[in-house]
């Protein structure tokens, strides 16, 4: 059965199309956040693997919350990896992952490239297609990335 909301489906499917591809970007860099938690050498090697543990488990529940807004909004979540690979914006340049301010550097620029994709995402899904209840989701999720890169951020050298 269909959720009638009061947004036309062409735009549900629009919008779901955008949190999709967020889903994949999340993916990405949840992927990587769990790589430095395995992989960061360096004299603040403890300090470093329990904070990137601590943003796994946010980026996990971001994860689930935007597959399921898109199940609210009636269409269904991608779910597989080769799908996550053909629609993200993120790339895997993995290398020096193992030098902590290297790793840092990498993922502050992840979580600000999300920052900048959602802050972009916004103007249509509030303006065009009038869904206020997205916008405001993900205006919670850019700031909840802008808080890890400020906490990533003060931890560079
Ligand atoms: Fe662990």
């Amino acid at each position: 059965m269909k959720p009638v909301l009061g947004i036309p489906d062409q735009d549900l499917q629009e919008i779901t199309m955008l949190l999709n591809t967020l889903l994949a970007d999340e993916y990405f860099l949840y992927t990587k956040t769990r790589n430095a938690h395995w992989n960061v050498e360096g004299p603040n090697f403890y300090e470093l693997h329990k904070l990137f543990d601590t943003q796994i488990h946010e980026l996990d529940e971001i994860i689930d919350d935007i597959a399921e807004r898109v199940r609210s909004l009636g269409h269904f979540a991608l779910g597989s990896l080769k799908d996550f690979q053909s629609v993200t914006h993120m790339t895997e340049d993995n290398h020096s992952f193992d030098k902590a301010n290297s790793i840092i550097h990498t993922l502050v620029n992840d979580h600000e490239i999300i920052v900048r994709i959602i802050r972009n995402d916004i103007v249509p899904i509030s303006e065009k297609y009038k869904d206020l209840g997205t916008a405001d989701f993900v205006t919670g999720i850019m700031e909840q990335h802008e808080k890890i890169a400020w906490m990533l951020r003060s931890s560079l050298d």
